[in-house]
């Protein structure tokens, strides 16, 4: 099978050299590419600016906007894929002018006017003739399960991972993570913190059984 899978932050300039973004490392992302590969699947991961080392044997495509993201995911999704988990924290708001210059510190800077990116997971047009499995990720910080199932619908997933990502030892940047799956049926599976890559294999395992279900 051929997944398509999406990892990091992305970055939305302000001026050539500042940008706005969060804290995600790519780690998730990552250990799912592995994971996918460990079970010998092709994988194409779509990452974002992250500092560790891409997978072996993944086709490695780097991105750095919202909008190349949403570019990218679009053509890969044209050119086929089995499943697609969409684990990047994209930005949700952008800058509406990116200045060409570096905004000097003396000329002053009082607001930053923004507007929306994409949604790449709600908006990216499906094949019609293929079925593609679709994965979200939810980051949240309050509310979870009340979240997590709205996003789950709205982004049209077959499950979606939610995270808690005010623990330092789950979610951003951590090594580890605890995730509850929520799925369009109704039920949910909670998996214990453990590492990303423990997890990650976890949900490889769970999309290859929806997909042979179909
Ligand atoms: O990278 P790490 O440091 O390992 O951290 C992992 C993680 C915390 C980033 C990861 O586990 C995670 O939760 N990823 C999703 C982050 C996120 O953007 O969550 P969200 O609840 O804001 O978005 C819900 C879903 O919509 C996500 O699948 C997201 O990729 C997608 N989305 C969001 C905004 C946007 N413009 N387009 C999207 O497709």
């Amino acid at each position: 099978m051929r997944f398509l899978i999406t990892a990091g932050p992305t970055r939305e300039p302000l001026d050539p050299v500042r940008f706005l973004s969060n804290r995600s490392s790519g780690k998730m992302g990552y250990a799912l590419a592995s994971a996918a590969l460990e079970a010998r699947h092709e994988v194409v991961l779509v990452s974002g600016p992250v500092c560790i080392a891409p997978p072996r044997g993944a086709e490695m495509v780097r991105v750095t906007t919202a909008d190349e993201m949403a570019d990218t995911v679009q053509t890969r999704m044209n050119t086929g894929c089995d499943v697609f988990i969409m684990c990047a924290a994209v930005a949700d708001f952008k800058p509406r002018e990116v200045r060409p210059g570096k905004i000097k510190k003396a000329d002053g800077l009082t607001h930053i006017e923004l507007v929306p990116t994409r949604d790449i997971l709600a908006t990216v047009d499906l094949p019609r003739d293929r079925r593609v499995i679709i994965v979200g990720f939810a980051a949240e910080s309050d509310a979870l399960a009340e979240n997590a199932q709205k996003k789950l619908v709205v982004k049209r997933c077959d499950f979606i991972c939610a995270n808690d990502i005010t623990r330092m030892d789950t979610g951003f940047d951590a090594d580890s993570n605890e995730l509850t799956l929520f799925f369009r049926d109704g039920s949910q599976t909670h998996l214990p913190r453990a590492s990303k890559l423990d997890l990650a294999r976890k949900i490889i395992k769970i999309c290859i059984t929806f997909a042979e279900k179909d």
